[in-house]
């Protein structure tokens, strides 16, 4: 039996490559996907996911439409890195599939019922649908196997000094599913800054992979952003590395620990505050594996051979 995921991304230029690398792992079963307003709003994401499946073979995959902006806090898109289309400027052929009509946190729950306690979640965008449907249905939280999240930072941030642009974007809904007792594998920046690709490696893949066009477009169009930033001319593979964690386990390391997310308005807003590196028990729930280390070359090795297989 293949492990059944559902995978929730507000996509995204590094979410199209996760989405595509979802379809290639042979132990997982996609069995519905989401859409969520983040890194552009929810008609475009909703279009991105269907189009980048569809794109890999895969429009039988059900997507459903998520929230249109966070639960609290104002949408705040990311044009600066992801284009207005959320893709840099790709064009993709239109999915052939009928656009589904039910709302994510519904198909979710439903998704869960059919699976119970064996359903991975996989999150690589804000937590607005996640967090819906965990206070939607309130026996969600125990029928879910795992959510593993791109998302947060013990140390530092992107979108603030102390945030991380997905937990940045719904903080609440954040603090929701990291309080809801859902064993969460949680891959942040302390992570996913670890996972990067030089612009070598993706002219690379781009010219051995039938999606080539999409990853060399939308990825030239992020590297100034990280260039800005001060990371040079490379991008990092921040969603790809929860998707590839389920197929490859080993190219990860991270260690228990309790996870708050601040909610109040301020500098600190979106902070993912642990007590992984405090000796006293101060968070309550031990629920998240915050990984901490990464395999960059054999998860770049990997990428290329799944990516080659589109
Ligand atoms: O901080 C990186 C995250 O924010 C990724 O999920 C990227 O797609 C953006 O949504
Ligand atoms: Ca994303």
């Amino acid at each position: 039996m293949k492990r059944p995921v559902w995978i929730d991304s507000d996509a995204g230029i590094d979410d199209a490559m996760a989405l595509l690398l979802a379809t290639r792992l042979k132990d997982i079963e996609l069995v519905g996907a989401s859409a969520v307003a983040g890194n552009a709003v929810l008609d475009r994401t909703f279009r991105n996911v269907r189009d980048v499946l569809a794109l890999a073979g895969r429009s039988d995959i059900p997507v459903f439409k998520g929230a249109e902006k966070p639960w609290i806090v104002p949408l705040a898109t990311a044009p600066d890195a992801h284009g207005e289309d959320g893709l840099g400027g790709a064009v993709l052929p239109a999915s052939p599939a009928k656009e589904e009509t039910e709302t994510a946190w519904d198909m979710l729950y439903e998704a869960a019922c059919r699976y119970p306690h064996e359903l991975t979640v996989v999150a690589i965008g804000p937590l607005t649908n996640i967090a819906t449907a965990i206070v939607t249905y309130p026996d969600l939280a125990g029928l879910l196997k795992e959510v593993a999240i791109m998302g947060g930072a013990i140390i530092g941030g992107n979108r603030t000094p102390c945030a991380e642009f997905n937990i940045l974007a719904d903080p609440h809904a954040a603090q929701c599913v990291f309080k809801s007792g859902i064993p969460i594998a949680m891959f942040g920046l302390d992570v996913t800054h670890q996972m990067s690709l030089s612009e070598q490696e993706i002219e690379e893949i781009a010219r051995t992979s039938s999606a080539g066009e999409l990853l060399r477009t939308a990825n030239a169009y992020i590297i100034p952003l990280y260039m800005r930033n001060g990371h040079g001319r490379q991008v990092f593979m921040h969603d790809s590395c929860p998707v590839m964690y389920l197929q490859y386990p080993e190219l990860f390391k991270g260690k228990k620990a309790g996870v708050n997310v601040e909610t109040r308005s301020g500098p600190g807003m979106g902070k993912t505050v642990s007590d992984l590196y405090v000796y006293a028990d101060q968070l309550p729930l031990k629920n998240v594996t915050v990984m901490l280390e990464g395999d960059r070359d054999r998860m770049a090795a990997l990428v290329k051979e799944l990516l080659a297989e589109i």
